[in-house]
């Protein structure tokens, strides 16, 4: 992989001295931008697999404080600043990209395309103000395949104050890890997988553990905050010993929320619950995968003390986020046209690279995580209202991520339930959507498959806002 020189990075950062007092300047109509919390992203050792501690971990730390390794769950406020100075430790380069987030462009993680790579040793600050509440996540921008499989991708809890009290709250980091025996990791991808479906990891965990267990108050109202940060795995899932609803999904509230049957998440997306636990002391609920022929445990809970005999009916809709609704009168339709090319020739891209091409957007086959040379799929008008016409031409899963803004699902061909707005959509094998949305964020903003196999072979493009 070849990476721009140092020196080029320096009189970037130069630059950013005017990033930095433009993205503090905006915090400021919010309110002060708070001092940053110091996010390192470093290399450990971590107990994940049963067998052996795996050495080469990567994860975020917060402060000096103490975990299992997994990175932290970062909490921000609705319409209020938030900082965060990543230092890298890492011994390459790295980014941090904020999922889901319709922050500016500046703050947006994507390394050449919004802001230079941060070299080991180097810090960045982001500074924003989240303008959603919800579930969300980050994750690097750069040798994506390598570093989210290594470890670094966390949750981040958007809080609003005027959301419903719960009696507990649990938040789930769901993913897999490609380890060998002893602990190691292996190669993260095999060709022939990333061609089909992805490459799946061999050890499967919730916040890096192997089916835990947790305790919430028995008769009491939980809010389960799940996010698929898995760069392969789609989870379908399915609770066992509870009743659930559904509440909100990609971060927005669904309009009215419905009980939990099944419910597919693709890596990127996220599915918040509110689970009424068992009444009895002891009971435990299980978080399943039912995807594929041999379900499995996910985690579990297990409830504790006198029931607090709560109802699921009086579980209420969340506050709605402020996302525009596009004016499909007057839209303008981009055909999207998702395919696999039989191009299967090595690619050079600045941000590593996988060595082959399988996928295409609108026949563009687009290697890396940055836009260099290629056009974008569209050039958009501030303020003006879109519809993308998605045509999955493929019979795999796709989820497909929009960076800095969100979408309505219009129609589709596949499904009967609508979800609300999104930042990622799970196109099914053949299906065909339309996605509306507002252009209403400046800049360049990446539009990927989020199984990172198919984004770095392919599956990548980016839409320019002007
Ligand atoms: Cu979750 Cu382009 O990212
Ligand atoms: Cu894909």
């Amino acid at each position: 992989m070849s990476l721009i020189s140092r020196r080029t990075f320096l009189q970037g950062s130069a630059a950013l001295g005017g990033a930095f007092a433009f993205g503090a300047g905006m915090a400021a109509r919010a309110g002060a931008a708070p001092d940053p919390q110091i996010l390192t992203a470093q290399l450990i050792e971590a107990q994940i697999a049963p067998d052996g501690v795996t050495p080469k971990v990567m994860t975020y730390r917060l402060g000096d404080a103490a975990s299992n390794g997994m990175p932290p769950v970062l909490r921000m406020r609705i319409g209020e600043p938030y900082a965060a100075r990543l230092i890298n430790r890492l011994d390459e380069p790295t980014t941090v990209h904020w999922h889901g987030l319709r922050i500016p462009n500046a703050m947006d993680g994507v390394p050449e395309m919004t802001q230079p790579y941060v070299y080991p040793g180097d810090p960045f600050d982001y500074v924003f103000t989240p303008p959603d509440a919800g579930t969300f996540w980050y994750h690097p921008h750069c040798n994506t395949l390598t570093q989210m499989g290594s470890g670094l991708t966390g949750i981040i809890v958007v809080e609003n104050p005027d959301d419903p009290a719960y009696d507990a709250e649990i938040v789930l980091n769901l993913r897999d890890w490609r380890l060998g025996k002893g602990g190691a990791f292996i190669d993260p991808f095999k060709p022939r997988d990333a061609a089909r479906g992805g490459t799946y990891g061999t050890v499967r965990t919730a916040n890096w553990q192997q089916e835990p267990s947790y305790d919430a108050p028995a008769g009491g109202l939980v809010r389960l905050r799940i996010a698929a940060t898995d760069v392969t795995r789609i989870y379908t899932v399915g609770l066992e010993g509870a009743d659930a609803m559904v509440v909100a999904l990609d971060a927005n509230p669904v309009d009215k929320p419905f009980p939990l049957d099944r419910y597919d998440v693709g890596p990127g997306q996220r599915i918040d619950l509110v689970v009424r636990m068992p009444d009895s002391e002891g009971a435990t609920v299980k978080l399943d995968n039912l995807r594929g022929s041999h379900p499995w445990t996910i985690a579990s809970l297990r409830a504790t003390g006198q029931s607090l005999k709560r109802d699921l009916r009086d579980v209420a809709p969340l506050s709605a986020n402020p996302i525009a609704e596009a004016d499909l009168s007057v839209a303008t339709r981009v055909p999207i046209d998702l395919t696999a090319t039989a191009e299967h020739k090595a690619t050079p891209s600045i941000c590593g690279s996988l060595g082959y091409t399988f996928w295409a957007i609108n026949k563009v086959p687009w290697p890396g995580d940055t836009p260099d040379p290629i056009a974008p799929i569209e050039e958009m008008k501030l303020g003006k209202s879109y519809v993308l016409q998605i045509s999955n031409r493929t019979p795999h899963a796709h989820p497909i991520h929009l960076h800095g803004m969100s979408f309505r699902i219009l129609n589709s061909n596949k499904r009967t339930f609508l979800p609300p707005p999104t930042d990622t959509i799970l196109l099914l094998p053949d299906e065909q959507a339309e996605i509306a949305l507002v252009a209403d964020n400046l800049g360049d903003w990446v539009f990927h498959c989020h199984i990172i196999e198919h984004q770095k072979t392919g599956m990548t493009g980016y839409f320019k806002v002007v």
